[in-house]
């Protein structure tokens, strides 16, 4: 078997065919290769193939990225196993192209787009030597405070499940995608511990609607999160996995535990429907085999989770030319150049006075700020990647304008920074958060009840780990490994920063402040007094150059915000980094700013152009549908300015005389549509019947009869919106 330093290989084995097989094919072979594993190759293909205690140094020390993670390789039947690798903004193997992270991405509100990011993202995978993409994170965006705010796309349960179907789709025409974290993972610093209560309607309608849609999509993975859900551990939760993934929507695909500490007991988890424990050989390793005999576990859950694996092996290993995978599809320059347009379409204008942008005739324009000139693409933990180069918002600034043209400052005196950028026609700042504050958390001192899964320690190395964890002590060797990140400790800027753009703006009223970050920001010390203001969030190997594209006019920004930017915490729901138990109820985001008649700093929905826009003549294809019918929404848009430019037609609903208690409006539909200067078009988009349901706990989902209002907005706040009712019979 491969070892953890030698599994590098593009081995796909014997179920790498060319030829297409149908799904009955699919089965046959699946169960054809059933009957030939011992009940121990069996158990072999229910986890990672690497010994607990050889792997865990080396994941533990950043070496998660070195190489894909093998499960289940069985040489003998050419069975190539499960070949892991991270994303979501990129593979996370050497070499392999960095986008925009998954929140920049839904703020382009460009699903075609995300599909062709994942197209590239499974075809580099797999010239890589991987066959399974770990990277389709669509946890809810419920605070955003959370650390991995960053890796998913927003805070609206309709956009997430589209983003995430997208994504899978362009991956899965190469490899097999694992949508994560099932379920109710929202926090960070306290996810091996936290226990979420939800009520079976905020459970379905808002936590797992998007996981479903991805499902019913065809996702060949489905990961479990770490915490405990209503009392039970995710990764051994009978009802998430058994009874609502496996039955309730007839997954037919495996499901596999967060890394290391996803698995708490072998029977509850094999018996809840976990299928894989990765990445190492621990819980399964040691009790499965055991549990079958003594009949604790019955032999056909254990075939059942191997069918499963199988299956989707075949299933992705069909139809496949190597000639489609050499290694110059990595990175290469169609990719770059996707990465580039990306970031371009999802940059957010979110202010713009006076028209200071887009910037004409600049002679000499002062870049201020340390995020400036340093590569920073995001989390520094398991979502890390490692692509040929970066290019920062100065190096992009600078080729566009020319070397001499552009001055910097890194910030960190704010009185020298205001001197350069009043001797300039236009100051550039850049501000905002790195992988330092924000992102993947790994706490030093761990818990009892985690601590207990690590098996005894078969070396002096591995005594030394268990003790460091135990005590909250560094790890002996440790190098690398996940930087602080973790929950963020403020929405707003530093201080430092709120001071350095105040400074600035005083010397030059015009000036540009630029954001990075992987959520929503607090503007409120300085909105008011900066001008002109650009979210970049974390843009990516191509990021600077799509800065530069937008600040000079070269594009049209056309992004809106995935997230409501709140003028404070108050308005959000409870948050705290460090609770062990919290309940996830119906309201956050923009519909608990709706509910609570709360104004946000910049709405969900929301983003500027260079150019204007006008809706008019808004229809319905009836004025009635049943609860299985579709309704077709059509608005005339037209672009009333000067310049190209994209507008995201935004659809809601509310349902006025709801028997129960709904949200003021529900994002349903939405199209990103490009118009030339003077061109209308209508646009048509889709209303199914059975978008409108609500979750009852008796009932299931239930399509209310009665009156139903549709909106068209430019955003979640929009007063000037379109309005029309109709009837559901
Ligand atoms: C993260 C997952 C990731 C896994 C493997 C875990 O710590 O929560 O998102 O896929 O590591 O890298």
């Amino acid at each position: 078997m491969e070892t953890a330093s030698s599994s590098t290989s593009v081995a796909f084995g014997a179920l790498e065919t060319a030829e297409k097989l149908t799904a009955e094919q699919i089965e046959e072979r699946a169960n054809r290769l059933l009957e030939q594993l011992s009940l121990d190759e069996k158990i072999w293909m229910m986890d990672g193939d690497y010994p607990f205690w050889e792997g865990f140094p080396e994941m533990m020390g950043g070496g998660y990225a070195a190489h894909t993670w093998v499960a289940g390789e069985v040489p003998r039947l050419g069975i190539p196993g499960i070949r892991f690798a991270d994303g979501p903004r990129g593979v996370v193997l050497k070499g392999a192209t960095t986008f925009p992270v998954s929140m920049a991405r839904g703020a382009s509100w460009d699903t075609e787009l995300e599909e062709r990011v994942g197209d590239v993202i499974g075809r580099e995978l797999r010239a890589l030597g991987g066959n399974f993409f770990g990277g389709v994170c669509i946890n809810l965006l419920r605070h955003p405070g959370w650390g991995r705010a960053q890796e998913t796309y927003g805070e609206d349960t309709y956009h997430l499940g589209v983003f995430g179907e997208a994504l899978t789709l362009g991956v899965q025409r190469h490899v097999m995608a694992c949508v994560k974290h099932y379920a109710l993972n929202s926090m960070e610093n306290a996810r091996f511990t936290i226990d979420v209560k939800v009520e079976p309607r905020a459970l379905q309608e808002v936590y797992l609607a998007h996981f479903r849609r991805v499902v019913q999509a065809g996702v060949a993975s489905v990961m479990s999160s770490y915490n405990s859900v209503n009392g039970e551990w995710a990764g051994q939760n009978p009802e998430l996995l058994n009874d609502i993934l496996k039955q309730d929507w007839g997954f037919d695909g495996f499901v596999m535990t967060d890394f290391m500490w996803g698995m708490r007991d072998a029977k509850k988890a094999a018996l809840a429907g976990q299928d894989l424990e990765m990445p190492f050989q621990n819980l399964y390793n040691l009790g499965l085999k055991s549990l079958v005999e003594q009949g604790e576990v019955p032999l056909e859950r254990v075939n059942d989770a191997c069918r499963r694996l199988l299956r989707q092996q075949i299933r992705f290993g069909q139809g496949r030319n190597p000639q489609d995978y050499t290694p110059e599809v990595v990175g290469n320059a169609e990719n770059r150049q996707l990465a580039r347009e990306a970031a371009e379409k999802s940059i957010v204008l979110l202010k713009n006075e006076g028209a200071v942008l887009p910037l004409k005739d600049v002679r000499r324009m002062a870049v201020i700020g340390r995020l400036a000139e340093i590569p920073n693409t995001g989390d520094g933990g398991s979502s890390r990647t490692q692509p040929a180069y970066v290019v920062t918002p100065l190096q992009g600034l600078r080729e566009a304008l020319g070397h001499e043209a552009v001055t910097f400052d890194d910030g960190q005196d704010a009185e020298r920074a205001a001197n350069l950028a009043r001797e300039a026609d236009v100051a550039v700042v850049v501000v905002g958060f790195t992988h330092e504050d924000e992102g993947e958390y790994s706490p030093r001192k761990r818990d009892t009840r985690v601590l207990a899964i690590l098996p005894e320690p078969t070396t002096p190395l591995a005594a030394q780990i268990v003790e460091a964890l135990r005590e909250g002590k560094p790890r002996p060797g440790q190098k690398g490994g996940f930087s602080p990140g973790g929950d963020r400790e403020r929405l707003s800027l530093r201080p430092e920063d709120e001071a350095l753009i105040l400074k600035v703006v005083e010397a030059n009223p015009r000036t540009v402040v630029v954001m990075m970050a992987g959520s929503a920001v607090i503007t409120e010390a300085w909105r008011q007094q900066a001008p002109a203001i650009v979210m970049l969030w974390y843009p990516g190997m191509e990021g600077g150059r799509a800065l530069a594209d937008v600040l000079l006019g070269r594009v049209n920004p056309g992004g809106r915000l995935p997230c409501t930017f709140p003028v404070s915490t108050a308005d959000l729901p409870f948050f705290d980094r460090q609770a062990e138990e919290i309940t996830y109820d119906l309201w956050h985001g923009y519909r608990k700013f709706a509910r609570d008649g709360a104004t946000p700093a910049f709405p969900f929905g929301f983003g500027l152009s260079y150019t204007t826009f006008a809706c008019a003549n808004l229809r319905l294809s009836s004025d009635q549908i049943g609860s299985d019918g579709t309704l077709e929404v059509t608005v005339d848009l037209t672009n009333t300015g000067t310049v190209k430019g994209d507008e995201v037609v935004q659809l809601y609903i509310s349902v006025p005389g709801s028997k129960i208690e709904r949200a003021p409006q529900e994002l349903k539909a939405f199209k990103r549509v490009t118009l030339e200067p003077g061109e209308t078009r209508s646009v048509t988009l889709q209303l199914p019947g059975s978008e409108l349901a609500y979750y009852d706990a008796a009932s299931s989902w239930v399509v209310e009869p009665g009156e139903y209002e549709v909106s068209l907005a430019r955003h979640a706040h929009d007063q000037a919106a379109l309005k029309a009712s109709f009837q559901v019979r």
